[in-house]
Protein backbone atom coordinates (compact mmCIF):
# COMPACT_ATOMS: atom_id res chain seq x y z
CA UNK A 1 0.00 0.00 0.00
CA UNK A 2 1.57 3.51 -1.25
CA UNK A 3 0.22 5.60 1.68
CA UNK A 4 1.55 9.58 1.20
CA UNK A 5 1.28 11.70 4.01
CA UNK A 6 1.76 15.66 3.67
CA UNK A 7 1.94 16.01 6.77
CA UNK A 8 4.32 13.75 7.82
CA UNK A 9 6.30 14.04 4.46
CA UNK A 10 9.68 16.10 5.27
CA UNK A 11 10.93 19.02 3.59
CA UNK A 12 8.50 18.39 0.26
CA UNK A 13 7.13 21.93 -0.95
CA UNK A 14 4.71 21.75 -4.04
CA UNK A 15 6.58 23.65 -7.36
CA UNK A 16 6.23 24.58 -10.62
CA UNK A 17 9.08 22.79 -11.25
CA UNK A 18 8.68 19.51 -9.59
CA UNK A 19 4.89 19.74 -11.29
CA UNK A 20 7.04 20.03 -14.97
CA UNK A 21 8.79 16.63 -14.02
CA UNK A 22 5.43 14.83 -12.95
CA UNK A 23 3.71 16.08 -16.30
CA UNK A 24 6.45 14.61 -17.93
CA UNK A 25 6.82 11.34 -16.67
CA UNK A 26 4.56 8.38 -17.90
CA UNK A 27 4.37 6.31 -14.32
CA UNK A 28 2.71 9.73 -13.05
CA UNK A 29 0.13 8.21 -10.16
CA UNK A 30 0.22 4.77 -10.84
CA UNK A 31 0.11 4.94 -14.82
CA UNK A 32 1.15 1.70 -16.58
CA UNK A 33 0.64 3.05 -20.34
CA UNK A 34 3.06 5.20 -22.00
CA UNK A 35 1.11 8.35 -21.79
CA UNK A 36 1.92 11.65 -19.82
CA UNK A 37 0.42 14.48 -19.60
CA UNK A 38 2.99 16.13 -22.42
CA UNK A 39 1.56 13.05 -24.76
CA UNK A 40 -1.53 14.97 -25.24
CA UNK A 41 -0.69 18.24 -24.20
CA UNK A 42 2.84 19.14 -25.14
CA UNK A 43 4.46 22.53 -24.79
CA UNK A 44 0.63 23.29 -22.30
CA UNK A 45 -0.57 23.16 -25.80
CA UNK A 46 -5.04 23.58 -24.56
CA UNK A 47 -3.70 24.35 -21.17
CA UNK A 48 -3.55 28.15 -21.73
CA UNK A 49 -6.65 28.96 -19.98
CA UNK A 50 -6.60 26.16 -17.39
CA UNK A 51 -5.74 28.90 -14.98
CA UNK A 52 -9.03 30.07 -15.09
CA UNK A 53 -10.76 26.75 -14.50
CA UNK A 54 -12.15 26.47 -11.16
CA UNK A 55 -12.19 23.09 -11.03
CA UNK A 56 -8.76 22.64 -11.94
CA UNK A 57 -8.01 19.82 -9.38
CA UNK A 58 -11.14 18.01 -11.08
CA UNK A 59 -10.18 18.05 -14.69
CA UNK A 60 -6.21 17.33 -13.51
CA UNK A 61 -8.03 13.85 -11.62
CA UNK A 62 -10.26 13.26 -14.61
CA UNK A 63 -7.22 13.37 -16.88
CA UNK A 64 -5.23 11.05 -14.64
CA UNK A 65 -7.89 8.72 -13.88
CA UNK A 66 -9.05 8.90 -18.04
CA UNK A 67 -6.22 8.82 -20.86
CA UNK A 68 -3.77 7.78 -17.84
CA UNK A 69 -5.34 5.44 -16.61
CA UNK A 70 -3.80 5.94 -12.83
CA UNK A 71 -5.22 6.75 -9.49
CA UNK A 72 -6.62 9.99 -8.50
CA UNK A 73 -4.24 12.22 -6.56
CA UNK A 74 -5.08 13.44 -2.95
CA UNK A 75 -6.24 17.36 -3.97
CA UNK A 76 -4.33 18.81 -1.23
CA UNK A 77 -0.94 16.18 -1.96
CA UNK A 78 2.51 17.77 -2.94
CA UNK A 79 1.81 16.13 -5.97
CA UNK A 80 -1.95 17.32 -7.45
CA UNK A 81 -0.19 21.03 -5.95
CA UNK A 82 3.05 21.22 -7.90
CA UNK A 83 1.06 19.90 -11.24
CA UNK A 84 -1.89 22.46 -10.57
CA UNK A 85 1.53 25.15 -10.41
CA UNK A 86 2.84 24.11 -13.76
CA UNK A 87 -0.21 23.75 -15.47
CA UNK A 88 -1.28 27.72 -14.40
CA UNK A 89 2.08 28.19 -15.56
CA UNK A 90 0.87 28.27 -19.01
CA UNK A 91 -1.61 30.98 -18.89
CA UNK A 92 -1.51 34.81 -19.76
CA UNK A 93 1.61 34.09 -21.92
C1 LIG B 1 -5.05 11.23 -24.05
C2 LIG B 1 -4.84 12.66 -24.03
C3 LIG B 1 -4.70 13.39 -22.71
C4 LIG B 1 -3.82 13.16 -21.69
C5 LIG B 1 -2.80 12.04 -21.57
C6 LIG B 1 -4.02 14.22 -20.73
N1 LIG B 1 -5.00 15.06 -21.16
FE1 LIG B 1 -5.62 16.77 -20.24
N2 LIG B 1 -7.05 17.00 -21.64
C7 LIG B 1 -7.23 16.21 -22.75
C8 LIG B 1 -8.40 16.66 -23.47
C9 LIG B 1 -8.93 16.04 -24.77
C10 LIG B 1 -8.92 17.75 -22.75
C11 LIG B 1 -10.15 18.58 -23.08
C12 LIG B 1 -9.72 19.68 -23.95
C13 LIG B 1 -10.81 20.66 -24.15
O1 LIG B 1 -11.64 20.83 -23.25
O2 LIG B 1 -10.81 21.29 -25.23
C14 LIG B 1 -8.05 17.95 -21.61
C15 LIG B 1 -8.21 18.94 -20.69
C16 LIG B 1 -7.33 19.22 -19.67
C17 LIG B 1 -7.41 20.35 -18.77
C18 LIG B 1 -8.49 21.43 -18.78
C19 LIG B 1 -8.00 22.63 -19.56
C20 LIG B 1 -8.85 23.84 -19.31
O3 LIG B 1 -8.82 24.76 -20.13
O4 LIG B 1 -9.53 23.93 -18.27
C21 LIG B 1 -6.36 20.26 -17.91
C22 LIG B 1 -5.99 21.22 -16.80
C23 LIG B 1 -5.62 19.07 -18.28
N3 LIG B 1 -6.23 18.47 -19.34
C24 LIG B 1 -4.47 18.65 -17.64
C25 LIG B 1 -3.87 17.42 -17.87
C26 LIG B 1 -2.84 16.87 -17.03
C27 LIG B 1 -2.22 17.57 -15.82
C28 LIG B 1 -2.54 15.66 -17.54
C29 LIG B 1 -1.59 14.63 -16.96
C30 LIG B 1 -1.97 14.18 -15.64
C31 LIG B 1 -3.37 15.46 -18.72
N4 LIG B 1 -4.17 16.54 -18.88
C32 LIG B 1 -3.31 14.35 -19.55
C33 LIG B 1 -6.43 15.16 -23.13
C34 LIG B 1 -5.44 14.58 -22.37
Amino acid sequence: MLTLNACGSAGKEPSASEGGKLFNDPRLAGSVNASSCATCHPGGKGLEKAFENPKLVSVINACITGPLDGQPLEVSSVEMLSLKLYVESFGGE
